[in-house]
């Protein structure tokens, strides 16, 4: 039986989680330096196995996917969000993705870019030329209006305080999973699981508020939560309030970090490369000739999408996937024990030379110049892959590449600072600091900087 390499005494097994947990991305580019393929480690008494290699990702996600559940710290998550899509099992989850899907597919979202375009709008709109702004904070804010519009219409007040209380959850769920706090049983009341439970509460209160008020008054809309009441099985049957309630919540949570986390990174990235904000400027001028935005112009905005797909390359905010093996399973070489959690990193994986020339170089042209068509399908994963792919993908796609047309129509941010962003590993990866960038604003293509520069 061969088991993927990995630290033996106590003493090395102990600094080298501490490493992780302080570095996670570097140390798993080590044990990928050093060990190729696979790794493992035992963390807390955990066996954690890191797989490094597509073939092998393809086979957890997909061909062995029936020998795999999520993996403890996702399933922890259901403190929080119930059995929604993100934390539930077969053969709920099953029942869940096909009654939520089709309400996130393509043509089903399209009715949501004018509210995507319109939160951007309103957010440029906000910005005064030469103003130093910290810009995750108002892509956090934007996204999170984008997200209650689509989720519960626009008429919906509250977005404020629940993203707050959003706020204390995720900060605490942070201090226990990733401490010596995760090995105290569930129903002992530490300090950050009391917090958690009190704002949860006030989340809970909200959202199932406005479910009975949309039950009692019919839900005939357009936004997803409408969706989600109309939505039924084959055998005719609908979600009770419990499941939607969960279902809410986590297209909630999934859909306002990730995204906000991603229009940053992109934001700085646009900044430090003018030559591909010349470019995006030029695209989209040419494609919207300055009136604001549809879903029907993504076709015309190739360059925007594959400044968005390289942003998601180099910063994937969902930068580590969890499952756990639920029998012996044999991949490739390895023989690996039931119980077994197997991490998988996309920021590894999209850093990776063995599939991406050049790969810490920010260059948008790699997705349309043919240089990435032979790219395996789990060497690029931003929305993970597999009958568990991030059912918002389209969504979060459309998302960002309007919410970057309209910015760049309006504006141009400039970094204050030549100083590397420091990053956060949390639930998600994010910028530790605030990212302060300065305002231009612009009405044509001379107010771009030159390339050259
Ligand atoms: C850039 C933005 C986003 C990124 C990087 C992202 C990433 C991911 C990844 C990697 C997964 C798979 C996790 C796994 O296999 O364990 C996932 C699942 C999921 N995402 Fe996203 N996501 C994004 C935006 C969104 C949006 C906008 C929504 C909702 C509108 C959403 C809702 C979900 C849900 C519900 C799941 C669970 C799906 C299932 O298991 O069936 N995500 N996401």
């Amino acid at each position: 039986m061969t088991y993927p390499p990995g630290p033996t005494s106590t003493i090395a097994k102990l600094a080298q989680t501490r490493a992780f947990f302080r570095g996670p991305l570097r140390e798993m580019e080590k044990m990928h330096a050093r060990h190729g393929k696979a790794a493992s480690l035992s963390i807390f008494g955990e066996r954690v196995l890191f797989l490094f290699d597509p073939e092998l990702i393809g086979e957890v996600l997909v061909d062995r996917g029936g020998a795999f559940v999520k993996d403890n710290v996702t399933h922890s998550l259901s403190y929080l969000l119930g059995e929604g899509l993100l934390t539930s099992e077969l053969p709920k989850w099953r029942r869940q993705r096909r009654l939520i899907a089709p309400s996130l597919n393509r043509r089903h979202i399209a009715s949501y870019g004018d509210s995507m375009v319109s939160a951007a709008r309103r957010y440029v709109d906000t910005l005064v030329d030469g103003e130093v702004r910290d810009v995750h904070a108002d892509m956090t804010a934007v996204t999170l209006e984008i997200v209650t519009e689509t989720l519960f219409g626009a008429a919906f007040s509250g977005a404020e305080e629940i993203g707050a209380k959003m706020d204390v959850v995720m900060h605490n769920f942070e201090r226990v999973v990733r401490s010596w706090r995760r090995l105290v049983p569930e129903w002992v009341p530490l300090k950050p699981r009391r917090q958690i439970a009190e704002a949860g509460a006030v989340i809970e209160a909200k959202v199932r508020g406005i479910i009975r008020e949309r039950q009692e008054s019919g839900c005939d809309g357009d936004d997803l939560l409408s969706r989600l009441l109309a939505a039924r099985d084959e055998s005719g049957e609908g979600m009770d309030e419990d499941q939607i309630y969960d279902e809410a919540l986590t297209l909630f949570v999934a859909g306002h970090e990730t995204t906000a986390n991603a229009l940053t990174f992109g934001l700085k990235l646009i900044a430090e490369h003018p030559e591909v904000d010349l470019k995006l400027k030029r695209e989209v001028d040419a494609a919207l000739g300055g009136r604001p935005a549809k879903a029907a112009d993504l076709p015309q905005l190739p360059y925007t999408e594959a400044v968005f797909k390289e942003v998601l390359r180099l910063y994937p905010p969902a930068y580590l996937i969890g499952r756990e093996s639920t029998a012996e399973v044999e991949l490739g070489p390895f023989t690996v024990p039931k119980g077994t959690t197997v991490l998988i990193s996309p920021w590894v994986l999209h850093r990776d030379r063995a599939s991406f020339d050049d790969p810490m170089a920010f260059a948008p042209e790699r997705w349309l110049d043919g240089r990435t068509e032979g790219v395996s399908r789990y060497a690029y994963m931003p929305f993970g892959g597999g009958p568990r792919i991030c059912v918002g993908n389209h969504f979060a796609m459309m998302e960002g590449i309007l919410t970057l047309a309209t910015f760049v129509q309006h504006v141009r941010l400039e970094r204050t600072s030549r100083e590397e962003l420091p990053l956060q590993f949390a639930v998600t990866a994010r910028p530790a600091r605030p990212l302060r960038m300065r305002v231009v604003r612009r009405t044509t293509l001379a107010d771009a900087p030159s390339a050259s520069h």
